[in-house]
């Protein structure tokens, strides 16, 4: 059977930004901000977007096309060992997958909450520790699954495609009428102060760059398993170069409006904005009670979640759906059913067990993410740099300069190692 393509290169890029932007824009970003000096984590954030981060995408996307397969087939046809390396990432895609989808799972239960109004006579703080980690958690973490499973089951173009184009747009509207909302709240300059003033202290360390590193894979989703598998669904005449920008310029709106959107509303109300994991749970809760109008924008900013969310999770479970399909020749709807499921046992045991939780996110972003980055990057190097830059420039409507080519052999590869090393050595 023909291997599946995208149908335009707008539904592309709606598919990849929709993987991109996810909580990792709406609720990691801001917390991370929030933790790590407000503009001071914001700065570097950037810089690493515009020197590693298109980067990644054109050799996720470069490895993806060139081998027309995901990270199994990609490793396998270039690096010793490569058919393990891509189980590897397979099986990281599905841990990232287990308990995202518990996240996403809670989210969907603050969406009911706020469309009921039982969010407005919550104390924020109570009705997170009673979500958060018990047995309804469960329903809500299998829901999430179950959509992911019957959008995956379409097919790329027919589900995932599809689906894309519908949530983008209604996500980048719900974004813009929230943000404008906290902006005009009283006292938001406070948050904008904080949000856009770096303390040079902060820049200058050596953390803040390593999280705003790890923050900048996961949150572009290039960890060698998704991009590498969307990028096999494109066409010798699409533009790989012009996407990678697009991708990493949407992906970064996303996240950097979302900063604009908590912030001024967080200090309007004279909340903290170091919550951490809690920003979006307890302190953006709130936030809505106080407000005019409250309920409404919270059912609007959890749908918004979950629109990002839902575009994140087709993107995973894809991955291991593709490797299915393609080496153990199992129908996409039998895959889809089966390997969703699996990720539902993989997952449960989180949705009552904290430190299992914190275990799945360590492992499988933290230890193991990184290091899908820089075996696919390995790959492409074996594959060769010059090969890779004809292969890229197929389809390009800009120019790319030749400087790419040491980039991705040199330059890209040590970042990731440096970095990934040094996390382990400032602990
Ligand atoms: N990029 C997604 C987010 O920011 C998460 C993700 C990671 C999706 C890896 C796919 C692969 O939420």
């Amino acid at each position: 059977m023909a291997r599946e393509t995208w149908g335009s290169r707008v539904g592309f890029v709606a598919a990849a930004v929709g993987s991109a932007v996810g909580l990792g824009n709406i609720w990691m970003f801001p917390m991370r901000v929030g933790l790590y000096g407000g503009a001071a984590f914001l700065l570097p954030y950037l810089v690493l977007l515009f020197a590693i981060g298109v980067v990644a995408l054109t050799v996720e996307w470069t490895l993806g096309r060139a081998t027309k397969g995901g990270p199994i087939e990609a490793f396998s046809k270039t690096l010793p060992g490569g058919k393990y390396l891509g189980i590897l990432v397979n099986v990281t895609m599905l841990m990232i997958f287990a308990f995202y989808s518990l996240v996403l799972g809670w989210i969907l239960r603050y969406f009911i909450a706020s469309l009921t109004g039982e969010l407005a006579g919550v104390n924020p703080g109570a009705f997170f520790d009673s979500i958060a980690f018990s047995k309804e958690a469960l329903l809500w973490q299998f829901i999430v699954i179950a959509i992911t499973i019957s959008i995956v089951a379409m097919g790329v173009q027919k589900g995932i495609e599809r689906a894309n184009k519908v949530m983008m747009p209604a996500l980048f509207v719900f974004l813009l009428i929230l943000t404008i909302r906290s902006v005009t709240l009283p006292n938001a300059y406070e948050g904008l102060r904080f949000y856009l003033l770096p303390d040079w202290s902060k820049v200058m360390s050596g953390k803040t760059w390593m999280i705003a590193l790890s923050q900048m894979f996961f949150s572009l989703s290039v960890l060698g398993n998704t991009m590498v598998v969307y990028g096999s669904y494109l066409k010798d005449e699409d533009d790989i170069p012009l996407s990678a920008i697009a991708t990493a310029f949407g992906d970064t709106a996303v996240a950097v409006t979302a900063g604009f959107l908590v912030f001024p509303a967080v200090f309007s109300f004279g909340l903290e904005p170091t919550a951490g994991p809690g920003l979006v749970f307890v302190t953006l809760p709130m936030v809505f009670q106080k407000m005019p109008g409250g309920m409404f924008f919270g059912a609007l900013f959890f749908l918004l979640l979950i629109f990002a969310g839902l575009s994140s999770t087709v993107s995973m479970l894809e991955v291991y759906v593709d490797s299915a399909i393609t080496k153990l020749n199992i129908s996409r709807r039998n895959a889809s059913i089966l390997l969703g499921l699996l990720t539902f046992l993989v997952g449960a045991p989180s949705a009552v067990n904290p430190s299992y939780f914190d275990w799945l996110i360590n492992i499988s972003t933290v230890y193991i993410g990184p290091l899908g980055a820089l075996i696919a990057a390995l790959a492409l190097i074996k594959l060769g740099v010059d090969k890779a830059y004809e292969e890229l420039k197929k389809g390009a409507l800009i120019d790319v300069p030749e400087l790419w080519k040491p980039w991705v052999k040199f330059l890209y590869p040590i970042v990731i190692a440096v970095i990934y090393i040094s996390q382990f050595l400032l602990g």
